[in-house]
């Protein structure tokens, strides 16, 4: 996947590209993140970035054509199909990990960060682009929420995780929130790990790790679980943990 980042702010990403995730994707060569910094598209020598909205009004907005000069330099890096293009925005819809996994098969993604108090609206519809919030809360620019989606992204393209680590399993995947997880040492401070997780029964403690999930789902997002048809299985586990948990 190649990843164009359009930003006024390439220094925030200085850092977040060499660790983690996305610095395996991009070592394994599955990942090719580009900053374009929007700044070097300005036609003036003071590079303006943003100007007065009109009508009035406190902020400043970002002005379109630098934007598109950014756009139309990640165009000719790799022409032939559009790049899936994304405003970061909290106007925009949430980002879920269904909809990571959809984003994380595309061979192209352009993202571009929102600044200042928004962005011209004509360069939406100009980039065909699709709006993109992380999350119900306002950001002071879009480069956090980049930085997100591409992390997001990043560990579901095909290769980039093991095989013993593979998404699938994941919280969210299901979707059921991930089971309680402990390492060395068995105790501390007179807490001890759970006694099953020791006895090296592989099929109690896959049982055990099902109950758990299913109890912090219900504990902690029972809206995950709302309308889902669950296993036969499934379902006596969580009768038993509604009886546990006397509720
Ligand atoms: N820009 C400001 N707030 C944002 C959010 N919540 N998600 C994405 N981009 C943003």
């Amino acid at each position: 996947m190649r990843f164009s980042i359009l930003t006024l702010n390439p220094g925030f990403f200085r850092g977040a590209l060499d660790e983690g995730m996305i610095r395996i994707a991009r070592e394994k060569g599955l990942l090719e993140v580009a900053l374009v910094p929007i700044r070097d598209f300005t036609d003036d020598r003071y590079g303006t970035t943003d100007d007065y909205p009109y009508g009035g009004g406190a902020g400043m907005v970002m002005k379109a054509q630098p934007i598109l000069r950014a756009y139309e330099s990640v165009r000719r890096e790799t022409p032939g199909k559009p790049p899936r293009t994304l405003v970061t925005s909290p106007q925009g819809r949430t980002l879920t990990q269904r909809w990571a996994r959809e984003l994380a098969e595309e061979p192209e993604i352009a993202v571009l960060c929102g600044r200042y108090k928004g962005i011209d609206e004509r360069v939406i519809p100009l980039l065909g682009a699709e709006e993109i919030s992380i999350g119900d809360y306002v950001l002071s620019g879009g480069e956090p929420a980049a930085i997100v989606i591409l992390d997001a992204l990043a560990r579901l393209i095909p290769g980039v995780l093991g095989d013993a680590e593979s998404a699938e399993a994941d919280s969210f995947s299901e979707p059921l929130l991930d089971a309680p997880v402990y390492t060395r040492p068995e105790d501390i401070e007179s807490r001890r790990v759970p006694d099953v997780l020791l006895s090296g029964d592989h099929e109690r403690i896959r049982i055990w790790r099902r109950r758990e999930a299913l109890r912090r789902t219900w504990l902690k997002r029972p809206d995950l679980l709302l309308g889902r048809k669950l296993s036969d299985e499934d379902q006596s586990l969580l009768d038993e943990i509604k009886k546990e948990e006397g509720r």
